[in-house]
């Protein structure tokens, strides 16, 4: 039985620490599919928990990591062969309370397994992912409650993140004005090559404490939440709306009844969780009409090697776009 290497994480007296381990294929959690990885991405949530921040890792020991893919190893269902293309993506324990993507082999439930579709390879697959995939989710979800490319400017909060580059990516490929709000000025050119209209510092959007600024956005992708959400939803235009679903810059917020009730605002949660059966639709478009256009920009690739280090690095908010670990 091969050894092969992981990163896992242990409470040791209530502190979380991650290591990089030796494992070998019995020390996993149990499933019907094993699948040697080829490639992971880092999630804002997968760098919180490498880095042993917050409560992301429920149980422990356990490999972070929420999405992978990969090529079959074995697999104790037909449903899969040896040599399949396959991915494995969020899911509701994956990575969370069992073991997840950062090991060079991983071994889940058949019901996890999707093949690769035929419009990505593995590589492609991670790239996108689940932050192109959200951000697409939002997006159309945004875009079914009436806002056009001529209702107005969206803004689009953690705009060089990773789901928030493909926000700004994607929306400006469908003809709509993008104005990229991030706290890192230096950036400025990156956001304008992916396609940003405008960009505004963060700390340039939270006003003072009227409740209703001027109207300024047709729409919003807030991956931020906290005081730039309610920043964004006191300078919405009549009948915006904002799709929320992140919480960078803070958990909770304040605001008023007055954008809701004298501007008919619209605040929408989004959680893109959804069952891997269900997903067909976006990732389609993601192949389509919604398909980012300047990958090469967004994304970069580190090696597993490197996947400690970086997660520090991202969850000080020093990473910009969205990063793909390769496996050997
Ligand atoms: N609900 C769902 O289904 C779902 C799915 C995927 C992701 N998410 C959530 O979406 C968010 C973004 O995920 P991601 O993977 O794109 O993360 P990411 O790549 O780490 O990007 C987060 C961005 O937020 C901004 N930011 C960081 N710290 C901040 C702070 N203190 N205040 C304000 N902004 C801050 C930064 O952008 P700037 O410097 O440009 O401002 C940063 O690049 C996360 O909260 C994640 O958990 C939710």
């Amino acid at each position: 039985m091969p050894t092969f290497t992981a990163v896992r994480l242990f409470n040791e007296d209530g502190r979380r620490v991650s290591r990089v381990v030796t494992m070998n294929l019995d020390d996993l959690d149990p499933g019907e599919v094993v699948i040697k990885t080829r490639f992971a991405a880092v999630n804002f949530k997968d760098a919180r928990a490498v880095s042993g921040e917050g409560n992301v890792v429920k149980r422990f020991p356990c490999i972070p990591g929420i999405e992978m893919s990969g090529v079959v190893a074995s697999s104790a269902l037909a449903r899969f062969r040896a040599g399949d293309r396959v991915t494995v993506q969020g899911g509701p324990d994956f990575g969370i309370r069992r073991d997840g993507a950062y090991a060079e082999y991983v071994r889940v439930p058949a019901a996890w397994v999707h093949p690769v579709t035929v419009e990505f390879d593995e590589f492609t697959t991670m790239a996108l992912g689940i932050g192109a995939y959200t951000s697409s989710v939002a997006i159309e979800r945004m875009m079914a409650l009436g806002v056009t490319p001529q209702s107005g400017p969206i803004a689009v909060t953690g705009a060089t993140g990773g789901c928030g580059s493909f926000a700004v990516d994607i929306l400006a490929g469908l003809g709509f004005e993008v104005v990229a709000i991030t706290g890192k000025a230096s950036e400025a050119g990156y956001l304008r090559s992916i396609g940003a209209a405008r960009v505004i510092g963060r700390a340039d959007i939270v006003s003072g404490p009227k409740p209703l600024e001027e109207q300024r956005w047709a729409g919003c992708i807030d991956t931020v939440g906290g005081a730039p959400l309610d920043a964004i939803l006191r300078s919405l235009k009549k009948g915006g709306v904002v799709c929320a679903f992140g919480n960078a810059a803070g958990e909770t917020f304040t605001t008023s009844i007055y954008p809701f009730i004298l501007r008919g605002a619209m605040l929408i949660g989004i959680n893109a969780n959804h069952p891997v059966d269900q997903r067909g639709s976006a990732w389609s478009r993601l192949a389509t009409d919604m398909k980012p256009r300047h990958l090469d920009r967004i994304i970069q690739t580190i090696p597993f090697a490197q996947l400690k280090p970086y997660c520090d690095q991202l969850i000080k908010g020093g990473a910009r776009g969205r990063t793909v670990v390769q496996f050997q």
